[in-house]
């Protein structure tokens, strides 16, 4: 039975309301921002858990060496079927993000769509931090973006069902919410997903699978990210457009920009999750 993941073409017709060129705005001026330019101009950039490797596409179209890198053969397949189509270079990876060894370093490193909801457990995330701090230069930024805890602790922020109109068809999914719920102790939701595309002319296709979630706190990240060592929380926004902080009431992501120190700050003084700048608009765009 194909999974939510063997299914490219469905996953990106329910994350189609994304404004990814935003997105990669964003990216690109908090690496401005924050990245140590000692060693020259942002030139490489690796996206892991990349799926169809939308932003890994678009900063590739801006000029960047890039690599997208996932578990899933399908994904790595349309990934290399959507840059072949426009002539993008792309390298492209099948690995897991929780050990892999590519043999280089990278001058940026990005998560997307809270991706690591997919490292169940403590000792998958810091084998992910060691594993994106081997491949990041001193002064090079990992920029991560998880879903907002006010999802758990407080109101939904982000909806678990919508219907977005897409080429002349309608795409209509369900990402968890209804009656999952999040096991207290592990921290794992069995999400049960579903994406139902009608597609113009009439043709129907459904995907539906239930796929583990495991909520990461902001705390329990600052936490980990200081046992790993090798980063620096240098900043945290709520949302991609205006820099909101994730404090912020409107806030509706969780994004985390973290520095490459070099090994004598192996092991960082605390970073609060403040960020910078002012506050902006209410989004309710949906999410997983
Ligand atoms: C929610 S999708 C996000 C895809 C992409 N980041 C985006 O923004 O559209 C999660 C992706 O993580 C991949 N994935 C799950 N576990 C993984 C692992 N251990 N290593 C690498 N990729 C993994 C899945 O195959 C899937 O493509």
């Amino acid at each position: 039975m194909p999974g939510i993941y063997d299914e490219p073409e469905l996953y990106e017709a329910a994350c189609a309301y994304r404004d990814v060129l935003g997105e990669v705005d964003a990216l690109l001026r908090w690496s401005g921002r924050y990245r140590h330019s000692a060693e020259g101009p942002l030139r490489s950039v690796l996206e892991l858990a990349a799926g169809p490797a939308e932003h890994s596409r678009e900063l590739a179209r801006r000029g960047l060496d890039a690599t997208a890198l996932d578990l899933s053969a399908a994904m790595c397949a349309r990934a290399r079927e959507l840059a072949a189509a426009d002539a993008t270079r792309l390298t492209v990876i099948q690995a897991d993000m929780r050990d892999f060894s590519l043999g280089r370093r990278f001058d940026l490193a990005i998560t997307m769509l809270n991706s690591l909801c997919h490292l169940l457990t403590l000792d998958d995330l810091l084998k992910h931090l060691a594993s994106v701090a081997r491949h990041l230069a001193p002064g090079s930024l990992y920029i991560t973006e998880l879903a907002h805890p006010a999802d758990i602790f407080a109101e939904r922020r982000t909806s678990s069902e919508w219907t977005s109109e897409l080429d002349g068809g309608t795409v209509r999914v369900r990402w968890g919410g209804g009656t999952d719920e999040i096991d207290p102790i592990t921290q794992i939701t069995r999400e049960h997903v579903s994406i139902t595309y009608h597609k113009r002319g009439g043709s129907v296709r459904t995907v539906t699978d239930v796929v583990p979630n495991r909520f990461w706190s902001a705390t329990e990240l600052v936490a980990a990210i200081r046992l790993a060592g090798g980063f620096a929380v240098v900043a945290s926004y709520g949302d991609f457009d205006a820099d909101t902080p994730v404090e912020a009431p409107d806030a509706w992501r969780m994004i985390l920009v973290l520095r490459r120190e070099d090994m004598a700050s192996e092991f960082p003084a605390p970073a609060p999750l403040t960020a910078t700048t002012t506050p902006a608009k209410t989004s309710t765009t949906p999410a997983s």
